[in-house]
């Protein structure tokens, strides 16, 4: 007996699990399936339609591996992961071990998934389209190792909740409308060089985003740019880029602060004097180096310093404050000033080994308005905390804690999503954006401003505590 499953382009995991339940229900055997579809030299069947009387129990950790390994591009990963279904099903040794030369494959494949899940969470860029809905619209392209779109894009499904987007692969384009995520067919790779204008891919994505405004063969010719002038939906473009270009000066004008005089030259040159920095980050330490080129947004022009996080870069437990103080911003370190000892009293109170956890913020650059001499703290407006996530997801990408505690208000922003009053959050866990448990308690600053602190520090106490429980 022959039979052949063909796994579709998306909604593959679903697929796959629902084969390999009937296939084992009937016992049959890893060597009489074809998993690419093809059905070998002998004529195939279709597996049988119902679940056979043969009761399958699953271990949980075979869900964790396949739920990543059936992404992997390899043309063997779903025989793969069905052998060691049938193993496990036969007790016959333990085929998820790293000992097992069929184990080792298979977490091999999950972990490369993994890996490119994270890179495209990281990398992923998103232009803004003109439009003229109530909801911005995003459009990104992509290239995936392996096809991670589909597990990738939940992430921003939950971030971007309240615009609409769409993500282009080569092999499978998501678009999320009106809160609901879709899969449609491969995207057009964008004749584009690498360095394009962001009015380019603008207009390029403009085209793509919604075709009932442009032909789709037009939009299908990938759009060289040479041939612009002779396509007819160009005669939109320069309607489409002008808005788009006031767009982005109303956007310059809303948030632009005067900078401190001497502070850009100071930061032009305190940049100058860093090593250039790759452009993707494939370590903690590149994305630190990264870190302290970044003109993400305003605030760089004005501090001193991009303070990046220090501590175990394999730490199980990671804490994230709002931002660098004045000390912090002077000495390129978090948690060194009076907040800082706050919260160091209150780790060594909980048994938190600073050394190993992970300390670090939500914006990197210390935002203070001048008064005197004094540099006074304001805190982070929303747009700046989300400019500066892609560090804090390059972190919590390399570090990869169990447990992420969130001090204050802009951290549980920064890692929830949720800007929700603190009263109502404080000593909770909640579901970060990326994906991990967040546990939300007071900022020190915030204890350090009570008149009478003693309850908050507790909780801050208890907080760091059940933290540490949890993460080790
Ligand atoms: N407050 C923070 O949130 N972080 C620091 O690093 C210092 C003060």
């Amino acid at each position: 007996m022959n039979y052949a499953v063909a796994l579709p382009d998306h909604g593959t995991l679903d697929r796959w699990r629902a084969a390999a339940r009937i296939a084992i229900s009937h016992r049959i055997a890893p060597e009489e399936i074809d998993w690419s579809g093809a059905g070998g030299l002998f004529a195939a069947e279709d597996l049988p339609k119902d679940i056979g009387p043969h009761q399958v129990r699953v271990p949980t950790a075979f869900l964790d591996i396949a739920k990543s390994a059936i992404w992997h591009k390899s043309p063997d990963r779903a025989a793969l992961l069905y052998q060691a279904l049938w193993r496990l099903d036969r007790r016959d040794g333990d085929p998820l071990s790293s000992v097992d030369p069929l184990g080792r494959r298979l977490q091999m494949l999950a972990k490369n998934v993994r890996r490119d899940i994270h890179k495209m969470h990281a990398f992923v860029r998103f232009r803004e389209m003109p439009g003229d809905g109530a909801r911005r619209r995003f459009a990104a392209w992509f290239e995936p190792e392996h096809h991670t779109l589909e597990p990738g894009t939940p992430f921003f499904a939950k971030r971007f909740a309240d615009m609409d987007w769409m993500i282009a692969t080569p092999d499978l384009t998501a678009h999320f409308e009106g809160g609901k995520l879709r899969f449609g067919p491969a995207g057009v790779r964008p004749d584009l060089p690498d360095d394009a204008s962001e009015s380019l891919w603008a207009t390029y994505f403009a085209n793509i985003f919604n075709p009932a405004r442009i032909k789709l063969d037009a939009m299908r010719s990938e759009m060289p740019k040479k041939y612009w002038k002779n396509l007819p939906e160009t005669a939109l473009i320069p309607a489409m880029l002008k808005d788009a270009e006031a767009r982005v000066q109303r956007m310059r004008e809303a948030g632009s602060t005067p900078a401190r005089p001497g502070a850009a030259a100071i930061s032009t040159r305190y940049r100058a004097a860093m090593p250039q920095a790759p452009d993707l980050p494939e370590s903690l330490d590149e994305a630190r180096e990264a870190a302290l080129h970044c003109r993400r947004c305003g605030l760089c022009e004005k501090a001193t310093q991009t303070v990046w996080g220090m501590g175990a870069p394999d730490a199980a437990l990671m804490i994230v404050g709002e931002q660098p103080g004045d000390r912090e911003d002077l000495e390129g370190r978090p948690f060194v000033g009076p907040a800082g000892q706050v919260l160091h009293q209150a780790m060594d109170a909980a048994g938190v080994d600073p050394g190993q956890a992970w300390l670090t913020n939500a914006v990197k650059h210390f935002k203070f308005a001048p008064r005197g001499k004094r540099r006074i703290h304001q805190s982070p407006d929303r747009s700046e905390i989300e400019h500066c996530r892609w560090w804090l997801g390059l972190e919590l990408g390399f570090v990869q804690p169990r447990l992420t505690v969130a001090l204050g208000a802009s951290a549980a922003y920064a890692l929830t999503g949720n800007a929700g009053p603190m009263q109502d959050r404080q000593g909770k866990v909640e579901q970060g954006l990326h994906d991990g448990p967040v546990l939300v308690t007071w900022h020190p600053s915030y204890i350090l401003r009570l008149p009478d602190p003693a309850a908050a520090r507790a909780d801050l106490v208890a907080a760091l505590s059940k933290a540490q429980a949890s993460a080790s």
